[in-house]
């Protein structure tokens, strides 16, 4: 048996916040960030509406599409930089509100290359033959560390939650293979202080162009496919035009990538599953094809996976 993906949920909260309405908090305007970012509109959490309250909405998508019941799991993995408070976690928050007793818990710091940290974690309990279904959230209310005077940063980013059931699929399916990494020297890029997210765009910049393409190539490699093999590329949603060079460097067409930046921004651990589960719901990816998984974020932290979807 392999490993992969059976069930994929995501959440949103209603709010959205426009280009045009942060014209009025910051000196910017819609075309810099359309243009610079690809960003139109990004949703945002009411005050009443926390991290664990938007993990919880994925991951009841999820569990009902992989037509699984909470006391099934065996592990919550939670991958967030904005947990409700330091703990107790997130994960135990989920276990709780799930009613998956039976589930060990524990939530993920890898800011946005957080869920790919899950969900290759959950690669190795299945594999390991400890655990049989894991519940992997990428989840963030990034708009409470979010500084509003900074145009710098308060344009770039979004609320929201993706979850996915990770557990046994068929021999011909599943992932295939996958790379994750650090650069640890790289933390003063983009950080949290004084409870605000501080960043050196053009460093983080320089560093995603780089690693989303190199990461992605890898992958393919170690998965013994070639490059035209690729059926669909989802890239952590941080900019479109580090999206853009990932997806180049693959050499597959527009239509091949999913692009929700548009709508959400960037949600950090969130991205990636939120358009997976996205581009699945569409019916845009089949059994049997090819994708490639790949994000970047704070730490500085990577990771990529090459999966042939399906059960
Ligand atoms: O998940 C990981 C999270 N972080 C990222 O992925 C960020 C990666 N970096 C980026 O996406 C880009 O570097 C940014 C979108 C943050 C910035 O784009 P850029 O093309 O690298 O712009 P820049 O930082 O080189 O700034 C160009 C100009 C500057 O003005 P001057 O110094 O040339 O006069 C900035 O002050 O754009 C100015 N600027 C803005 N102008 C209008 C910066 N932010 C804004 C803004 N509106 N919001």
């Amino acid at each position: 048996m392999a490993t992969g993906i059976i069930g994929v949920g995501h959440y949103v909260p209603e709010r959205v916040l426009t280009n045009f309405d942060l014209e009025e908090i910051v000196d910017t305007n819609d075309e810099w960030i359309r243009t610079r970012t690809g960003i139109e509109t990004r949703h945002i959490a009411d005050d009443g509406e926390d991290t664990s309250d938007m993990a919880y909405q994925a991951a009841v998508s999820a569990l009902a599409d992989a037509d699984l019941e909470a006391k099934d799991l065996d592990l919550i993995l939670v991958a967030t930089i904005t947990p409700d408070q330091p703990f107790p976690s997130v994960s135990c928050q989920i276990q709780d509100r799930l009613g998956a007793s039976q589930a060990a818990t524990m939530d993920i710091s890898a800011a946005c290359a957080g869920f790919m940290y899950g969900v290759i974690t959950a690669k190795q309990f299945i594999e390991g033959g400890l655990y049989h279904n894991v519940l992997v959230i990428g989840a963030e209310k990034l708009s409470k560390i979010t500084d509003w005077t900074d145009r710098n940063t308060c344009v770039l980013f979004g609320d929201g939650a993706g979850a996915a059931v990770v557990s046994s699929v068929s021999d011909d399916r599943g992932i295939l293979s996958f790379e994750l990494g650090a650069d640890g020297s790289g933390g003063q890029a983009l950080y949290q202080e004084d409870d605000k997210i501080r960043m050196n765009g053009r460093e983080v910049f320089k560093f995603a162009v780089r690693q989303m393409p190199e990461s992605s190539v890898k992958v393919v490699e170690k998965a013994g496919l070639q490059k035209e093999d690729v059926d669909y590329l989802i890239p952590h949603q941080a900019n479109i035009r580090i999206m853009e060079a990932a997806r180049n460097r693959l050499g597959i067409s527009e239509d091949k990538m999913a692009c929700s930046i548009k709508k959400y921004g960037n949600t950090s651990a969130a991205s990636i599953p939120i358009a997976l589960s996205e581009e699945v719901k569409a019916g845009k990816i089949k059994d049997g094809d090819h994708i490639v998984l790949v994000g970047f974020g704070g730490g500085l932290t990577w990771g990529a996976m090459a999966i042939r979807w399906g059960k």
